[in-house]
């Protein structure tokens, strides 16, 4: 099986923490979706993405099953990281080797045996699309902001990993331009999973995963019915992140306009 053969991945349901059945059938999800998963501190939300990521067979705490194309996918999907179809970025995502960003991504091209023309300098112009404070390609991966190493690893995982999945663990408050990275990976096709507090994201995503008491409680799928509160939270958000811009470059906010 190649990473490009991915059609869908399914979720099969486990328990929750008081060993009650999780109530749904299955998730399954195609390329180009996105979800986002939402529910209270200790919910289970990080517990399910990490099912996905290490692709569960009922032998995590949550008993859940992911299936690749229908089936459990073959072992080297798990065990090699140069076959990994899921990358997953953590506010906590730090690089601790003492190498170059250049040097850094050249090694990585290099191990999946990508032919290097290009490709490091295109990924550092992504990353650097996704966060206000430039990344050079001599800098090194130790000196590197929370922001910009979170930016540099979605920009890694879009060019370089090139992983169909991309699973994102509250990364919104971490410095970076959250609607470009979602446009972005939206984009490229990638099936993306938010675990999220944030409602632009929340009301971004095309599925909503409500967990509870380390199960999935719900599931919704608004559609267009939350319309006008995406128009909203949009224009809001905008207003918030030229302030926040404004407060990190030590500027005086005197005005708001906010529709
Ligand atoms: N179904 C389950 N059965 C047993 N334990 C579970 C289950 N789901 C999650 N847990 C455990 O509960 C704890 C909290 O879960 P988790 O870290 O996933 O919560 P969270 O929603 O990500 O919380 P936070 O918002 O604080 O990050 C973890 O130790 C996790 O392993
Ligand atoms: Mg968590």
């Amino acid at each position: 099986m190649q990473l490009q053969e991915i059609v869908e991945i399914t979720i099969l349901p486990g328990i929750t923490r008081d060993g009650k059945p999780e109530g749904f059938d299955r998730i399954v999800i195609s390329p180009g979706d996105t979800l986002s998963i939402v529910g209270p501190t200790g919910s289970g939300k990080s517990a399910f993405i990490s099912d996905i990521e290490m692709f569960a067979h009922h032998d995590t705490v949550t008993k859940r099953t992911i299936l690749v194309n229908g089936t459990y996918p073959p072992e080297h999907f798990i065990r090699n990281p140069a076959q990994k179809p899921v990358a997953l970025i953590t506010q906590n995502t730090k690089c601790l080797s003492d190498l170059t960003v250049q040097e850094f991504l050249g090694m990585h091209v290099r191990s999946r045996k990508m032919d290097e023309t290009g490709v490091i300098n295109r990924t550092i112009i992504l990353a650097n699309e996704f966060t206000g404070e430039k990344i050079t390609a001599s800098a090194r991966m130790t000196s590197l902001s929370g922001g910009q190493t979170r930016s540099l690893m979605i920009a890694d995982a879009i060019l370089i990993s090139d992983a169909p999945i991309v699973l994102l663990d509250e990364v919104e408050n971490a410095g970076i331009f959250k609607e470009k990275v979602i446009s972005c990976l939206k984009n490229h096709r990638k099936s993306l999973i938010f675990v999220t507090h944030d409602p632009l994201i929340s009301l971004l995503s095309g599925r909503r995963i409500v967990m509870k008491n380390g199960g999935v409680d719900r599931i919704l799928e608004p559609g267009d019915e939350e319309r006008e509160a995406i128009a909203w939270v949009t224009r809001t958000d905008e207003t918030l992140c030229q302030m926040r811009e404004m407060i990190r470059a030590g500027e005086l906010i005197r005005s708001v306009s906010c529709g």
